[in-house]
C-alpha cells in the first residue's frame, strides 16, 4: 500500500518529535520514501542528522537555503509528494496553517502544496482544549486536512488527557488509509472486536469467549479495500491487524465510549462479544475466598448495548450498521429477531455450538440477514468470510 509512495514529512517542534524517528523507520520498512522537513523548533528536539540518516534523504530546515532554492525550489518540494504529513503538529504550527501563514519552510510548503495533508497533533491537554485551538481544528477540517489523534493518556508535561501524539503505527495506518485506492477509499469504517472484561474485583472479571479472529479479519479486509478503519478491541487473542487505527478497551462501557468518540463513520461492524452483564458491586479490593460453601454475592446490571445504541441513533447514524449473532439454538429465527430488535441493517448469524468448532477456530459458516432476505454462505475460512463481507459493504456504500 505504501510501496514507492512519496511522503513529505514536516516535523514540528514538540517533545513528540522523537517519535518521528520511529515513524520514518516504519514508513521506510514499507517501501515509502520520506522527505523530511524540520521546523526551527523541531531541531531543538531531534537533529536533522538523525532524521536524514533514517530517511536516507536530506533533511530540509531552512527556507532561504540558496542551494536548495536553485536545485529544488520550495514550491516544487511541496508538489513532489503524494501526501504531506505533519507530525507532531504543534498548536503553533496548526495556528499558522489555519491562518495561512508562510514564514518558514514548513509553513510555506503547507501553503504551497496541492497534495492532501494529514496531521498528527501533539500538545498539552489545555492547549488542545483551548477555544483557539478548537477554532483552528475546525478551520483545518474545513480546509480538508485529515487528523490522526491526538490520543488520550499521560503526557510528557505530567498532565493527563487528550493531546498525546498518535503512535507511529497509528500514523502509518492513517497514511495508508489516506493513500489507499480501492472501493472503500475515503470511507471510515468502525469495527468492534474481541471480548470485554467486566471486573468483579481487581483480579477477577467476567467475559465471553471470543478469539477476536473474525473481527480482526474483517478490519484487515476493509483496510485492504482502502477503508480508513477504526478497530476497537477488547482483550483478544488475535493480534490487531496492521493498517488500522487500534483502540484497546476492557469493558463494554469503555467500548461504547470509544465507539461514540470514533463516530462519524460510514459503516460500523459490531463483531465484539460484549458481556451482556456487568457486576454493579465491583469490590475495590480482592474478595477473600472465605469458608467453603460461602460464596460472594454479585449484583449484576446490564451492560450498554453498543450495537443497539448506534443503530438507533437519530442523528449521525452510520449509513450501514452490521451486527453479529452467535447463537446455539434456532440460529436464524433468533438472529432475525435480533436484527429487528437492535435496529441494525444486517446481521451475520452463525452457529457457535461446540460441535461446529467455529468458536476460536479458523472457519465460519454464516447467514447474512437483511431486510431484503437471507443469504447462507458455504463454510469457509474466517478471512474469506471477511473478504466477502467487506466486498458487500463496499458495494453497499458505493
Ligand atoms: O445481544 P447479543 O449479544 O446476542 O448481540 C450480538 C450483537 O450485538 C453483536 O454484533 C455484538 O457485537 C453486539 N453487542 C453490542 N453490545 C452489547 C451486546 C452485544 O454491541 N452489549
Amino acid at each position: 500500500m505504501l510501496h514507492s509512495r512519496k511522503i513529505l514529512l514536516i516535523i514540528g517542534g514538540g517533545i513528540a518529535a522523537y517519535k518521528c524517528l520511529d515513524l520514518i523507520r516504519r514508513l521506510a520498512e514499507r517501501g515509502a520514501s520520506v522527505t523530511p522537513v524540520l521546523t526551527r523548533a523541531a531541531t531543538e528536539f531531534v537533529t536533522p542528522l538523525s532524521v536524514s540518516a533514517l530517511a536516507g534523504q536530506k533533511a530540509f530546515t531552512d527556507l532561504f537555503d540558496l542551494t536548495d532554492e536553485a536545485e529544488m525550489g520550495h514550491i516544487q518540494l511541496s508538489r513532489l509528494a503524494d501526501l504531506v504529513v505533519v507530525a507532531p503538529a504543534t498548536a503553533d504550527l496548526m495556528a499558522k496553517m489555519a491562518t495561512g501563514q508562510a514564514n518558514d519552510l514548513a509553513t510555506t510548503l503547507l501553503l504551497a502544496t496541492d497534495k492532501p495533508v494529514l496531521i498528527a497533533p501533539a500538545m498539552n491537554v489545555r492547549m488542545w482544549e483551548h477555544p483557539a485551538t478548537k477554532r483552528n481544528v475546525t478551520a483545518l477540517q474545513n480546509d480538508g486536512v485529515t487528523f490522526v489523534g491526538p490520543n488520550e493518556g499521560d503526557m510528557a508535561c505530567g498532565e493527563f488527557g487528550p493531546g498525546r501524539m498518535s503512535e507511529p503505527l497509528e500514523i502509518v495506518a492513517a497514511i495508508g488509509a489516506k493513500l489507499a485506492d480501492g472501493p472503500l477509499a475515503g470511507k471510515h469504517v468502525l469495527v468492534t472486536s474481541g471480548p470485554t472484561h467486566e471486573p468483579i474485583d481487581p483480579v477477577r472479571y467476567i467475559a465471553n469467549r471470543s478469539s477476536g479472529k473474525q473481527g480482526t479479519a474483517i478490519a484487515a479486509a476493509l483496510a485492504a479495500l482502502g477503508a480508513n478503519v477504526t478497530f476497537i478491541s477488547g482483550p483478544a487473542d488475535a493480534d490487531p491487524p496492521s493498517g488500522v487505527k487500534v483502540i484497546e478497551v476492557q469493558t463494554a462501557k469503555q467500548m461504547l465510549d470509544a465507539t461514540q468518540a470514533a463516530l462519524p463513520a460510514d459503516a460500523a461492524i459490531f463483531t465484539a462479544a460484549v458481556s451482556d452483564w456487568r457486576v454493579s458491586n465491583v469490590a475495590g479490593s480482592k474478595i477473600k475466598k472465605g469458608e467453603s460453601g460461602n460464596f460472594p454475592a454479585l449484583d449484576f446490571t446490564e451492560s450498554p448495548d453498543i450495537l443497539r445504541t448506534v443503530s438507533k441513533m437519530t442523528e449521525g447514524r452510520p449509513q450501514l450498521v452490521v451486527g453479529f449473532a452467535a447463537e446455539t439454538d434456532d440460529v436464524l429465527a433468533n438472529a432475525s429477531a435480533k436484527r429487528v430488535r437492535k435496529g441494525c441493517d444486517w446481521i451475520v448469524a452463525n452457529d457457535v455450538s461446540p460441535e461446529t468448532g467455529i468458536m476460536g477456530g479458523s472457519e465460519n459458516a454464516v447467514t447474512l440477514i437483511s431486510e431484503a432476505g437471507q443469504e447462507t454462505w458455504a463454510r469457509m475460512k474466517k478471512v474469506d468470510v471477511a473478504r466477502k463481507l467487506a466486498a458487500k459493504i463496499a458495494e453497499t456504500l458505493a
